[in-house]
C-alpha cells in the first residue's frame, strides 16, 4: 500500500500527515510529524504482547495454523458478487456472492483449508458450506463435514477420502457479508453529493481482507486468475482489476440489475483484487495512448477537473517506469479512483489502484504545492507496484519491506520524471531519511527483514507496515543503487522483473539478480558480496555514526543510540557493524568513496589539519557523520564564511547529524545549536527545514518555561532576514515564488516569524483571515500558504474565528481544503474550543471517522491542547481503541502524539500506570508506541535535566 500511505498502508498516515503539513513549519503549528514506530523483532513473535496467550492456537492441528499448508494449489476463481447499497429490512449493508476455486492437488490429503473471514454460507446445510465436484473427469471425494475456525479464519472441509494428487478440483460456495464502513475487505462507503447521500461499495484487501469478501488462499504466493462478476444498480458503474467485457441488463426476483464481467486477471495475489461499484465517473487518456487510462471520482470532483493533474502524470510516470524497469506495462488497462473513505493513503491493486481523494485530486485553485507533490509521489509509488509488487511479489509478508521500500525509493525517481523543475529526489533526505533515522535510533527498532515464521497472524503482518519496512528500506535500497551507480542497479533488477515474473520471491533473488549483473561488468568494484553487504544493513537494526578524525585519518563506527545509556538486548550476528560506503569530500573538492569494512580503520587521505572534510556527500549512505572539533570547527567557519561551498543537502544533514549527535551525548548541545548560527544567511529549504524540526524538540520541551523567553528572540533574529527576503521577492506577499522549494520555504519563513514574533507577520495572517471572513466566497489566501495563514489567525483569535473555520471545514467539498482546515481548528488557544472539538471525534458525523485521529494528534501538538488530549484519551479509551485500535499507523502515531511532550516524572507515572491498567486488555497495533512512548518519555527527562541550563546560556548570549 502506499502512504496508503499505506499505499501502501502505512504510507498513507506518513504521507499524509507530511504532504500536508511539510510545507508548514512543524515547529510553527505544532504538527504531529510522523514518527513511526518500531517494533522489537529480536523478540520472537513480532506482536506476541498484543495477543493475549488464551486466544493462542490450542492445538498444533492444521486449522489452528495461520498459514495454509503446501497440499493445495489454486489455478482461477469464478467470482460473482453483489453488493447492495440501500440498507435491508434489519438495517444491514450487505453483499452476496458466489464463488468457485480450481486448485490442484499437489499433497495428498483429505483436508481443504481456505481462508473465509466473517461470511455467512448460504448453500442448504446438506452441502455443508461448500460443494466440491472434480476437474477434467476427476472424482471427488465427499464431504464428511465443513466448519468455520474463526479464530485462523478458515473455512474446514474435511474429506472422507484423500485428494489425489495432480488432479484439478472444483470448490462452489454461495454466501453473504456485511458491507460495513469498517474500511476493511469489501466495504462501503458515503458521501453527499447535491445534498443527497450516495453509497459506494469498494475494497481494501491488502494484506489479509479479501477472505472478508469471498473464501480464497489468501496468501501472496497462492497466485491465480480470478473471472470476476459483478452485479450493481442501474446507473452505477462497476469496475475490477480486469476491463469491462460488457454489462447487461438481467432481473433478478423482479429487480433489475446490471452484470458487467471483467477480462480475466492476469495471475497475481488476492490482496491485489479490487471491486468498487459507484456512481462515479471519468476522464480518459486519448485513444493514441497504448494504455487506457482512467481518473475516477464523484461526479464534481471530476467535471471541476480535480482529476486532470492525475491523468496528465500517469501516462509519462508509467513511461518512466516501462523504460526504468526496461520491462512493458503489463495490463491493458490503468484505472485509478479517489475514494472518499480510505484508511491507506492508497493501495496498488492491479489494473485499479484505490486513493484517498487528497492522493490523487488535485485542484490548482485549493490545493498547495505540497497538496500537488504528495500526487505526484503517492501515484509514483502505487504505478512503481505494478511491477515490482505485483509483477513480482513477495514470497510472504516478511519480505514487505523490499516491496515498499522499493516503491517508496522509486517513487521519488518517477515523480521526478514527471516534474523535473522541483528537484523531488532531494526531499528524500528530508521525508525518508531523517525521519527514519528518529525510530532506527532506539534500542525498540527492529531489522528490516524478519524471519518468515516470525509472521503469521494478521496482527503481525500489519504491524510490518512501519517506517522501517518504507523509509529505512527505500533509502538503504538508495544506497544500493547510489555504490552500484543507476544502470547497474537498473540493469539487475529488469532482470529480476523477467526471471520472477507471475512469480514471487525473496530478497535474496534480488541480491543475486545484481550480483551477475556487478560481476559481469568491470567498471565496478565492491570489496565484497553484495549479499555479504546488504545483509549487515537488512539483518540488523539501526545504523552507524561514522567518526572522521582529521588528525589522524582515522575512521570508525559505531552504532548509533539516540539514548547514549540504553542497552541493546538483542543480539547481531554482525555485532553491530557494517561494510559503509563513504563519499566524501575535501575543502569542496570530491573525493570519491572509501569503503569501510571494520569497527576502525584509516584512511591517510583524510588527514589534514587546514582544511575542512566533509563525509557522505549528498547524503547517499544510511549513516550519521561525526568530525574531530577541529574539523566541526572548521565546517562551522565554512558555513559563515560561503555556505555555498558545502552542498544543500550536506548543510541540511551537518544540522540534523548534529542536533541527534547532541541528544545522544556525543558532541554538546550548543556546538548543535551553533551549526544553526549561519541560518540568517541561508534561503533554501532543505537546511531551514532539516533546523526547524530539530529546533522543533527544544519547543516541545521548553515551551512552558523560561528558557522559552531567549529561544524565542535567537530565532527571531534568524528567521527576519528569511521572511524580508520573501517579502521582496514576493513583491509584499502579492506574488507566490516560482521555485517549488521556494514555496515550501516561503511557508517555513511564514510560520516561523508568526511563532517567534517578526513584526508584521501575525498582522499579515490575521488581515488575509479577516478579509476572508468578510467575503467567505472569495478566499484571498494562496493554498501554499492556507495551513499557516488559518493557523495563526485562529491561534491569536477566538471563537469567531474558531466558528468561521469550522464552517468552512463543514462546507469543504475539497479534501485538502478540509484537512487544512482541521488542522487550523487545532491551533487556537482556547481550551474550551479544543474541548470541544474533541468531543466532536466522537461523532462521525461531525468528523469522519478516518479523520478523526487526526485531530486528535493535531490538538495533541498545540502546547495548551496536549493535557487536554491526555485527558481525553483517557476518559475515551474504550471508544478510543475500539475505533483506532486495529488500524495499526494511525492508533501508534496517536499515542505518539500524545506523548511527545512528555518531560516529567510526573507524566511518566501517569503513563505507566496507564499502561498497566490497560495491560490486560492489551493495546492491539499500539503495544509498541505505548512502550515506545515510556522510553521517550524517561529520554526526555533525562535530557531536560542536563541541558536546560546550557540552553538558556547560550540562548541568552547569542540572541542579543
Ligand atoms: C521479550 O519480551 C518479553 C515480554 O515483553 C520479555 O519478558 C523478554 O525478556 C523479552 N525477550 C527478549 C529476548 O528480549
Ligand atoms: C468460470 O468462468 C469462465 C469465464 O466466465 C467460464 O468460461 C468457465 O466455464 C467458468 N468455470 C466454471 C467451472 O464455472
Ligand atoms: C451472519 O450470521 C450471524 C448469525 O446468524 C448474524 O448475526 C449476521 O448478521 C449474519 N451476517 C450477515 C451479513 O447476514
Ligand atoms: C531490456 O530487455 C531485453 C530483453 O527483454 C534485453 O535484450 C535488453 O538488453 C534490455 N536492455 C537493457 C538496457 O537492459
Ligand atoms: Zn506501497
Amino acid at each position: 500500500m502506499g502512504k496508503g500511505f499505506y499505499i501502501s498502508k502505512r504510507l498513507g498516515l506518513v504521507f499524509l500527515v507530511l504532504g500536508i503539513s511539510a510545507v508548514v513549519s512543524i515547529l510553527a503549528l505544532s504538527v504531529i510529524y510522523s514518527q513511526e514506530k518500531h517494533k522489537n523483532k529480536e523478540n520472537s513473535t513480532v506482536v506476541s504482547t498484543a495477543v493475549p496467550s488464551s486466544k493462542s492456537p490450542p492445538s498444533n492441528k492444521p486449522w489452528d495454523k495461520y498459514r495454509l499448508p503446501d497440499s493445495l494449489s489454486p489455478q482461477f476463481y469464478n467470482v460473482t458478487l453483489w453488493p447492495r447499497l440501500e440498507m435491508d429490512e434489519r438495517g444491514m449493508y450487505f453483499f452476496t456472492g458466489t464463488s468457485g476455486v480450481a486448485f490442484t492437488c499437489l499433497k495428498e490429503t483429505d483436508l481443504i483449508l481456505i481462508h473465509s473471514s466473517e461470511l455467512n454460507y448460504t448453500l442448504t446445510p446438506q452441502t455443508h458450506h461448500a460443494m466440491l465436484t472434480g476437474l477434467g473427469g476427476t472424482s471427488a471425494p465427499v464431504i464428511l463435514e465443513t466448519w468455520l475456525q474463526t479464530q485462523t479464519q478458515l473455512m474446514v472441509i474435511h474429506l472422507k477420502d484423500k485428494l489425489k494428487v495432480g488432479k484439478s478440483y472444483w470448490l462452489h460456495t454461495e454466501f453473504r457479508g456485511e458491507l460495513s464502513d469498517d474500511l476493511e475487505g469489501f466495504y462501503r462507503s458515503e458521501f453527499v453529493e447535491n445534498g443527497v447521500k450516495k453509497v459506494l461499495a469498494t475494497t481494501q484487501m491488502q494484506p489479509t481482507d479479501a477472505r472478508k469478501a469471498f473464501p480464497c488462499f489468501d496468501e501472496p504466493a497462492m497466485k491465480a486468475v480470478f473471472h470476476v462478476t459483478l452485479l450493481h444498480p442501474p446507473e452505477t458503474v462497476a469496475l475490477s482489476n480486469g476491463i469491462e467485457l460488457g454489462t447487461e441488463s438481467i432481473t433478478i426476483n423482479n429487480q433489475e440489475v446490471l452484470r458487467t464481467r471483467f477480462e480475466p486477471t492476469a495471475k497475481m495475489s488476492t490482496y491485489l483484487l479490487a471491486f468498487v461499484v459507484s456512481e462515479f465517473t471519468n476522464i480518459q487518456s486519448s485513444p493514441e495512448a497504448d494504455i487506457l487510462i482512467r481518473i475516477w471520482a464523484r461526479r464534481e470532483a471530476i467535471e471541476t477537473g480535480q482529476g486532470d493533474y492525475a491523468l496528465k502524470l500517469t501516462f509519462p510516470i508509467l513511461k518512466f517506469f516501462e523504460k526504468y524497469y526496461n520491462t512493458t506495462y503489463p495490463l491493458s488497462k490503468s484505472d485509478q479512483i479517489a475514494l472518499p473513505d480510505f484508511s491507506a493513503g492508497a493501495m496498488e491493486n492491479w489494473g485499479l489502484v484505490t486513493y484517498r481523494e487528497t492522493s490523487l485530486l488535485y485542484n490548482p485553485k485549493v490545493s498547495s504545492s505540497a497538496n500537488k507533490q504528495w500526487v505526484a509521489v503517492v501515484i509514483s509509488h502505487e504505478l512503481a507496484h505494478m511491477w515490482f509488487g505485483n509483477l513480482v511479489t513477495m514470497r510472504w509478508w516478511n519480505n514487505l519491506w523490499l516491496n515498499e521500500g522499493f516503491a517508496t525509493y522509486v517513487s521519488y525517481l518517477g515523480a521526478d520524471y514527471a516534474e523535473p523543475t522541483w528537484n523531488i529526489k532531494d526531499l528524500m533526505v528530508l521525508h525518508e531519511l531523517q525521519a527514519v533515522f528518529e525510530v532506527d535510533a532506539l534500542v525498540s527498532s527492529h531489522p528490516l527483514s524478519s524471519r518468515e515464521d516470525e509472521i503469521a497472524t494478521p496482527d503481525q503482518i500489519n504491524e510490518l507496515f512501519d517506517t522501517i519496512t518504507y523509509s529505512k528500506g527505500a533509502m538503504v535500497l538508495r544506497m544500493l543503487s547510489e555504490f552500484l551507480s543507476e544502470p547497474v542497479f537498473a540493469k539487475g533488477l529488469s532482470n529480476y522483473l523477467q526471471q520472477y515474473a507471475y512469480d514471487t520471491s525473496v530478497y535474496t533473488d534480488l541480491w543475486q539478480k545484481l550480483q551477475e549483473v556487478v560481476d559481469a561488468d568491470s567498471n565496478v568494484h565492491l570489496p565484497a558480496s553484495i549479499n555479504e553487504i546488504m545483509n549487515r544493513w537488512i539483518l540488523q537494526m539501526g545504523y552507524p555514526v561514522v567518526t572522521v578524525n582529521t588528525h589522524t585519518g582515522g575512521i570508525s563506527q559505531q552504532h548509533f543510540l539516540i539514548d547514549s545509556e540504553a542497552e541493546v538486548d538483542s543480539p547481531s550476528q554482525y555485532n553491530y557493524e557494517w561494510f559503509v560506503p563513504i563519499t566524501w569530500m575535501k575543502k569542496g573538492v570530491n573525493m570519491g568513496q572509501h569503503w569501510l569494512l571494520s569497527k576502525t580503520a584509516t584512511h591517510e587521505p583524510m588527514r589534514t589539519n587546514s582544511e575542512w572534510v566533509l563525509a557522505n556527500v549528498n547524503v547517499t549512505g544510511y549513516f550519521r557523520v561525526n568530525y574531530d572539533p577541529q574539523n566541526w570547527e572548521r565546517l562551522l567557519a565554512q558555513l559563515s564564511l560561503d555556505h555555498k561551498a558545502i552542498p544543500v543537502l550536506n548543510r541540511g544533514q551537518i544540522i540534523d547529524d548534529a542536533f541527534n549527535l547532541a541528544r545522544a551525548n556525543i558532541i554538546h548541545t550548543t556546538l548543535a545549536l551553533s551549526m544553526t548560527m549561519y541560518l540568517s544567511e541561508e534561503r533554501e529549504y532543505i537546511p531551514w527545514e532539516s533546523a526547524i524540526k530539530n529546533v522543533r524538540y527544544f519547543f516541545l520541551m521548553f515551551e512552558q518555561s523560561e528558557v522559552f523567553g531567549p529561544l524565542k528572540m535567537y530565532l527571531r533574529g534568524k528567521v527576519q532576514p528569511l521572511f524580508d527576503h520573501f517579502r521582496v521577492i514576493t513583491s509584499n506577499w502579492t506574488q507566490m515564488p516560482s521555485g517549488h522549494m521556494d514555496r515550501y520555504n516561503q511557508v517555513n519563513a511564514i510560520s516561523l516569524a508568526c511563532k517567534t514574533g517578526v513584526d508584521g507577520c501575525s498582522e499579515l495572517t490575521r488581515a488575509w483571515y479577516r478579509w476572508w471572513m468578510d467575503n467567505p466566497d472569495s478566499n484571498p489566501i494562496h493554498p501554499d500558504l492556507k495551513m499557516t495563514v488559518y493557523c495563526n489567525a485562529i491561534a491569536s483569535g477566538g471563537v469567531e474565528e474558531w466558528d468561521f473555520g469550522w464552517k468552512m471545514f463543514k462546507n469543504a467539498s475539497i479534501a485538502a481544503e478540509a484537512m487544512k482546515l482541521l488542522f487550523a481548528l487545532s491551533c487556537t488557544t482556547e481550551p474550551w474550543l479544543l474541548n470541544r472539538f474533541l468531543e466532536y471525534t466522537l461523532n462521525s458525523s461531525a468528523i469522519k471517522k478516518q479523520d478523526a485521529s487526526f485531530v486528535i494528534s493535531y490538538v495533541a501538538g498545540n502546547v495548551i491542547g496536549q493535557p487536554l488530549v491526555w485527558e481525553f484519551f483517557r476518559g475515551n479509551w474504550e471508544y478510543v481503541f475500539k475505533n483506532f485500535g486495529g488500524g495499526s499507523f494511525l492508533f501508534e502515531s496517536l499515542i505518539q502524539g500524545i506523548a511527545e511532550r512528555f518531560s516529567t516524572q510526573f507524566e511518566l507515572q501517569q503513563l505507566e500506570r496507564f499502561k498497566e491498567d490497560y495491560a490486560a486488555k492489551g493495546f492491539g497495533s499500539g503495544t509498541q508506541a505505548m512502550d515506545q512512548a515510556i522510553e521517550t518519555t524517561k529520554a526526555n527527562i533525562k535530557w531536560v535535566s542536563e541541558n536546560k541550563k546550557q540552553v538558556m546560556d547560550w540562548m541568552i548570549k547569542h540572541s542579543a
